[in-house]
């Protein structure tokens, strides 16, 4: 199955974001990581990441006529305002399941709500980089 990973706003940052927080590995090299175990289970995985919500938006609205069977989203900030998003997560017609690499329960307040995980088929919050591995084996259980 084709996964389509998707990341917002500031992901293009991991490695030098607040590394103590989402820790020193490039997005790059966590995603090398996530397609060489895609290809142990034998999905292919295509990922984008953008600092712009229409653009996550017409990728979500497209995900199943480009092919994907699902999708794995971490929406950064976007996660705990974007209506936009939430309602292309529902309009887009697939399982998608959001991560948060920190544990968005134990910062901010204003980080415990996300609007677009309300839409997802499911959630996986505060594992780090293991969360996008784990959305892989999650497969199984969200599609079929
Ligand atoms: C994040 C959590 C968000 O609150 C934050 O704005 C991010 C990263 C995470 O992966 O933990 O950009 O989505």
């Amino acid at each position: 199955m084709k996964v389509l990973y998707l990341f917002g706003p500031n992901l293009g940052a991991l490695g030098r974001r607040d590394p103590a927080l989402y820790g020193s590995a490039t997005l790059v090299e966590i995603m090398a990581g996530v397609e060489r175990r895609a290809e142990e289970l034998g999905h292919e995985v295509v990922w984008r990441q953008s600092d712009h919500e229409g653009e996550l938006v017409a990728w979500l609205l497209g995900a199943a006529d480009e092919g994907a069977g699902a999708v794995v989203l971490n929406p950064g900030a976007l996660a705990h305002y974007s209506y936009a998003l939430r309602d292309a997560i529902e309009a887009c017609g697939l399982p998608v399941l959001e991560v948060h690499m920190s544990n968005v329960h134990a910062r901010e307040p204003f980080r415990r709500r996300s609007v677009t995980a309300e839409a997802c088929r499911g959630s996986i919050i505060g594992l780090g980089a293991g969360g996008y591995h784990l959305a892989l084996e999650a497969m199984a259980w969200i599609t079929g």
